[in-house]
C-alpha cells in the first residue's frame, strides 16, 4: 500500500527520500513522487510507474534542498497516472501533501471547495486535503492542519510541508501507520521503520489521533484534538540493516524462503523448558482460569495469515478439543460474531497493520473477548492493541508474497496448541515431550526439503504455460493446498484453485481435462487411501498429477506422474514441510514467466485500507 517518507535536516532530501521510497517498494505501488523545498519554493517531481522512472526524471531536473516529502502510491481513488501521483499541491503550490489511506468524506469536502472555485487536477481523495489546507491557512500550519483534519473522516496518515513555514515537517496519524526517525540535526518520517533504518535506529511510533511537528533539531508530539503534548519512549530498533538486503539471493522472496529454517529456530527458541517437556510463553497474560474455561476460539486473519489460521484450527482442536472457528477478517467484523467472556480471539498478521484485522481485533474487544495477536511486528498497531502478543521471530519480510511469516505463524500455532493442552491437561506429558522433539526437528527437515529445489524448479517450469491448475488435499492438507494455490496465483498470475479432495466430484471435476496439472497433498496417513481414490478420479479425466507426500509413501509414484517427497514428521506438523515445495513452485513458475516476483502486480505488502 502507499508509502510515506519525509526528511528535514542538513542533508540533501532528494537522495534520502528516493532511498526511503525504495525501501518501501515492497509494500506495492504503481507511482512515486517527491516534493523538496529548495530555499525559495517547493518543487515536485512525480510519475506513474516504478521509482526508476522517477529517478530518471530527477536526473534531468535534480532537486536541491533539505526538507521534503515522498510517496509511493497504490491506486485507490483514480487510476495510476502522473496527475494522481503524490505529492499533491494546492493551486498556489505553497502546500504539499503525501497521504496514505482513505478520506471517506472527500466527495463532500471536494464539493465545498469546488463551490469556492478551487480547481482540481487529479481524481484522488488526497487532493482535497491540500486545497483544504490552503483554504484554511491562518498563518500557523499546526492549527491549520488540526482544523483540516477535524473536517476529515477515514483512516489515514499524512506528511505535510509548506513554503510559508519551511522549517517544519508535519506528520499526522489516524489509523494508518507512521513512524518518526530521530537523527542528529535531522529527523525523518516513514510509513514503517525500514524506510529510514539506513539513517537511524531511534524511533517514535506515532499513535492514532496524534500529530508530530518536526524540525531539524526537535520533534514534538501532540494529540490532534486537545493539543496536549505527548511523551513517548524512544524505540531503539535492533534489526540489522543487512537483514533487509538480498544477501546474494536473486530476490527477497527466494531469500525469505531459505530463511525459514532459521526463522523456525528463532520462533521456537526460549519457548520450551530445559527438560524439553513444557512450553513457556514469557509475559503471556492469558490466565490458566481463562484457558480452562474457554468455550470457543476464533482465529482471524487475511490472505495467507487466514490460511495459517486454518492450520491453527486443526492443531488447537486436535490438541485441546476446544472448538475453533476461522474467519476472514473483513467478513468477521461485519457478521455479528457470537462472543462471550469465555471466547478467545486470536488475530494473525505478519505486518500487524492490516486494516481489516485491526478492526476485527477492536470489534472483538468491544464485544468483551480477550484478544491474542500472533504477529511479526512487535511495535505494530495490532501488537499494541491486543491483550496479549506472541511474536513470530521471522525477521523483516520484504517480498509481497508471504513465506517465512506464514510458516513461522504455523510454528506459533504448534507452540500455542501444546501450551493450551498443557494447561488443560488434554495430552499426556510423555506425548507432549514427543511432540516437542518432533517440533524441534522441523528446522533441519525444512533444510532438507529446500535442498531439493532443483527438481521442483523443473516441475514449475513445466506448468508455467498452463492456463489453470488445481491443488487438492484432505484435512490439514487442504489448508496447505489453499496456501499453495494463493502463492501461485499472486506471483505467477496463473489461475489456480484449491479443493478439499472429496469435493472435486461435486462440480469442479468438470474442469479437469487432458494435461490439467493437479498438485495433490498426501501427507495424512489416515487419509492416504481416500486421497489415492481422489487422485485416480482426476487421472481418469487426463490430469497430470504431482503428489507431495511423506518419504514413507514412496509407492505413491505408481499412482501419480511426479512425486515430491518430504521427511517424516507427525501428522499435525506436515504443513511446515509440505508448504515449502509449493512456495518454490510458485516462485520458479513466476521467475520463468519473467515476472517481478517480489512485487507482483496490483498487490501491496501491508494492506492498510479496508
Ligand atoms: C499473501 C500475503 C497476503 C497477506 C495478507 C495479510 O502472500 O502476503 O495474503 O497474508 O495481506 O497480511 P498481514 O499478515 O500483514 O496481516
Amino acid at each position: 500500500m502507499c508509502g510515506i517518507v519525509g526528511y528535514i535536516g542538513d542533508g540533501q532530501a532528494q537522495q534520502i527520500l528516493t532511498n526511503g521510497l525504495k525501501k518501501l517498494e515492497y509494500r506495492g505501488y504503481d507511482s512515486a513522487g517527491i516534493a523538496v523545498y529548495n530555499g525559495e519554493e517547493v518543487q515536485v517531481c512525480k510519475s506513474k510507474g516504478r521509482i526508476a522512472v522517477l529517478e530518471e526524471r530527477l536526473e534531468h531536473t535534480p532537486m536541491e534542498g533539505s526538507v521534503g516529502i515522498g510517496h509511493t502510491r497504490w491506486a485507490t481513488h483514480g487510476r495510476p497516472s502522473d496527475e494522481n501521483s503524490h505529492p499533491h499541491t494546492d493551486e498556489s503550490g505553497k502546500f504539499s501533501v503525501v497521504h496514505n489511506g482513505i478520506i471517506e468524506n472527500y466527495q463532500e469536502l471536494k464539493q465545498d471547495l469546488l463551490d469556492k472555485g478551487v480547481i482540481f487536477t487529479s481524481e484522488t481523495d488526497t487532493e482535497v486535503i491540500v486545497h483544504l489546507l490552503a483554504d484554511l491557512y491562518d498563518g500557523d500550519i499546526i492549527s491549520t492542519v488540526q482544523t483540516a483534519v477535524s473536517k476529515m473522516r477515514g483512516a489515514y496518515s499524512l506528511g505535510v510541508i509548506t513554503e510559508y513555514e519551511p522549517d517544519k515537517l508535519i506528520a499526522v496519524r489516524f489509523a494508518s501507520p507512521l513512524v518518526i526517525g530521530l537523527g542528529e540535526r535531522e529527523n525523518f518520517i516513514g510509513s514503517d521503520i525500514s524506510a529510514v533504518l539506513e539513517y537511524t535506529r531511534d524511533f517514535y511510533i506515532l499513535e492514532d489521533g496524534e500529530m508530530a511537528v518536526i524540525t531539524r533539531s526537535n520533534v514534538s508530539l501532540m494529540k490532534m484534538d486537545t493539543n496536549q503534548a505527548v511523551q513517548r519512549d524512544i524505540l531503539r530498533v535492533d534489526w540489522d540493516m543487512v537483514q533487509t538486503e538480498k544477501d546474494g539471493f536473486e530476490t527477497f522472496m527466494l531469500k525469505e524462503i531459505y530463511e525459514q529454517p532459521n526463522a523456525f529456530r528463532k520462533t521456537i527458541l526460549n519457548r520450551i523448558d530445559s527438560a524439553g517437556k513444557n512450553i513457556v510463553f514469557e509475559g503471556l497474560n492469558l490466565s490458566a482460569e481463562l484457558i480452562q474455561d474457554l468455550d470457543k476460539i476464533y482465529i482471524i486473519g487475511c490472505g495467507t495469515a487466514f490460511h495459517a489460521g486454518l492450520v491453527g484450527k486443526y492443531v488447537i482442536e486436535e490438541l485441546t478439543r476446544i472448538p475453533v472457528e476461522v474467519d476472514v477478517a473483513s467478513e468477521f467484523r461485519y457478521r455479528r460474531p457470537i462472543i462471550t467472556k469465555k471466547t478467545l480471539v486470536i488475530v494473525v498478521s505478519q505486518s500487524g497493520e492490516t486494516a481489516d484485522t485491526l478492526a476485527a481485533l477492536r470489534e472483538s474487544q468491544r464485544l468483551g473477548a480477550k484478544v491474542l495477536a500472533i504477529t511479526n511486528a512487535p511495535g505494530s498497531s495490532i501488537a499494541r492493541d491486543a491483550d496479549d502478543v506472541i511474536a513470530t521471530i521471522a525477521g523483516p519480510e520484504i517480498a509481497v508474497a508471504s513465506t517465512k511469516a506464514y510458516s513461522s505463524q504455523l510454528i506459533v500455532f504448534y507452540l500455542l496448541g501444546l501450551y493450551l493442552a498443557q494447561v488443560k491437561d488434554t495430552i499426556l506429558g510423555d506425548e507432549r515431550k514427543l511432540m516437542i522433539e518432533a517440533l524441534c526437528k522441523l528446522p533441519e527437515q525444512a533444510e532438507a526439503v529446500l535442498q531439493r529445489a532443483n527438481d521442483i524448479q523443473l516441475y514449475a517450469e513445466s506448468i508455467k504455460d498452463r492456463k489453470s491448475l488445481f491443488f487438492m488435499g484432505r484435512g490439514i492438507d487442504y489448508a496447505v493446498a489453499l496456501e499453495g494455490s494463493l502463492k501461485l496465483k499472486e506471483i505467477s498470475y496463473i489461475h489456480s484453485e484449491a479443493y478439499a479432495a472429496g469435493e472435486l466430484k461435486h462440480g469442479t471435476l468438470a474442469l479437469i481435462e487432458e494435461g490439467t496439472p493437479v498438485i495433490a497433498l498426501v501427507t495424512q496417513t489416515e487419509l492416504y487411501e481416500k486421497m489415492v481414490s481422489n487422485i485416480k478420479e482426476v487421472k481418469a479425466r487426463g490430469a497430470h498429477v504431482l503428489g507431495v507426500t511423506l518419504e514413507e509413501n514412496i509407492e505413491l509414484h505408481r499412482v501419480v506422474d511426479d512425486v515430491c517427497l518430504i521427511p517424516h514428521t507427525l501428522p499435525l506438523f506436515t504443513p511446515i514441510l509440505s508448504v515449502l515445495p509449493l512456495q518454490l513452485i510458485a516462485y520458479y513458475a513466476s521467475r520463468s514467466l519473467g515476472n517481478d516476483v517480489d512485487k507482483p502486480r496490483n498487490l501491496a505488502k501491508s494492506v492498510t485500507v479496508e
